[in-house]
């Protein structure tokens, strides 16, 4: 499938065909395509310098942190900025490394954090590790959701735990509201850090900026991708002040990180989700999510928080996005599970694009009974 343009939830292939974009261009566009407010930012920046490193002091990175800090949970008030998911999950294990000078790192069965190298090691899905061993070593895998397991996977060696909030690749998995306190006490009482990998879950998906707030919960680091520029290639760690004093200047970098266009799209993004009170459209329409879905007969879980949502079918799930896709809308599969779509929507969606998909989808699954 090509793609050439996109407005809002749409996309148009080369031939004109318009496709409703529920998987929103791989989890990333939580303004829609092109939003307006995106595009002038970007070509006004574009106008004004495109690049020069952050040697340098920029007035654009400067606001965009402050945003980013201000949407954060509390204690997290310094940023490093990257360019990609996997660069800011690299990013938080090193400053793990070295701020408690251990190398051991507990995650999670299934979970996904990236895949170079240091990532793919606490990435918990055989498939994308197997071909790439050995990986570093110290990391140990517990079951999400389970005190006992982490527990049982945390060794004298440990320096971080490591999640994603919601495992989206593995079939939008949650976990127990409760497990997310427990692990925060379980971590500061034994000394480790605590890092939440909201590559997926931030930037207002939950119905909150990060799924720390929905969870209530602040972890020591919080890692950033995706939804965070509205598409412009963006990334970011969210540190404690201790946490950024770990590092001096030179430990750690990077040419592209911060770049004036990357904040530029970061700024309009976090200005946009705030100004246009995206995050309370997020709960309502997540709400009408799992009601309108729990009533399809062959959906047998409605999964997931706000618009991160997975589907659980009684039939394999590449045949359902088949079907969807001949209908107009682009959905995503799960690695872990193949009976799951997910569909992780931009924060603009309206109710009636939910209530088309629900209809489509109906109709679907009773031309394939
Ligand atoms: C939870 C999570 N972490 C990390 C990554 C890696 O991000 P990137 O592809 O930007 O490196 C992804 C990408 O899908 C992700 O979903």
């Amino acid at each position: 499938m090509a793609i050439v343009r996109g407005e809002g939830i749409k996309v148009w292939d080369p031939e004109g065909r318009s496709y409703t974009d529920l998987y929103g261009g791989h989890a990333v566009t939580v303004l829609g395509h092109s939003h307006p407010a995106l595009v002038e930012a970007i070509t006004e920046q574009s106008r004004k310098l495109i690049f020069y490193s952050n040697a340098v002091y920029s007035d654009v990175r400067a606001r965009a942190c402050k945003r980013l800090v201000e949407a954060a949970p509390g204690k997290l008030k310094k940023v490093f900025m990257c360019n990609s998911g996997t660069e800011a999950n690299e990013t938080a294990l090193k400053m793990a490394r070295k701020y408690t000078g251990k190398n051991g790192i507990v995650a999670m069965k299934e979970g996904f954090h990236g895949r170079t190298v240091a990532s793919l090691s606490v990435t918990g899905i055989d498939r994308y590790r197997n071909q790439f061993a050995p990986l570093l070593e110290g990391t140990r895998f517990a079951e999400f959701g389970n005190m006992d397991s982490v527990r049982d996977a945390v060794d004298g060696n440990t320096a971080a735990v490591i999640l994603e909030p919601v495992q989206s690749m593995a079939g939008m998995r949650t976990a127990p509201p409760e497990f997310f306190g427990e692990l925060r006490e379980y971590c500061v009482e034994k000394d480790i850090l605590l890092i939440f990998d909201e590559i997926q879950t931030g930037f207002g998906r939950m119905g909150k900026m990060f799924a720390a707030q929905y969870y209530n919960v602040t972890p020591d680091m919080i890692t950033c991708a995706k939804g965070i520029a509205g598409g412009f290639p963006a990334g970011a760690v969210l540190l404690t002040d201790e946490m950024g004093e770990t590092i001096a200047m030179g430990e750690h970098g990077s040419t592209f990180g911060g770049g004036p266009l990357a904040c530029a799209a970061m700024e309009a993004t976090l200005k946009t989700i705030r100004l246009d009170g995206l995050l309370a459209r997020v709960k309502d329409l997540g709400d009408h999510i799992q009601q309108l879905f729990n009533t399809v007969d062959r959906v047998k879980e409605v999964r997931g928080v706000g618009l991160l949502r997975g589907f659980k079918f009684d039939i394999p799930a590449k045949e359902v996005q088949k079907g969807l896709m001949e209908k107009g809308f682009i959905v995503g599969t799960a690695v872990s599970e193949p009976d799951v779509i997910r569909i992780m929507p931009p924060l603009i969606t309206a109710k009636d694009d939910i209530d088309e998909f629900y209809r489509s989808m109906e109709k679907l699954l009773t031309e394939m009974n």
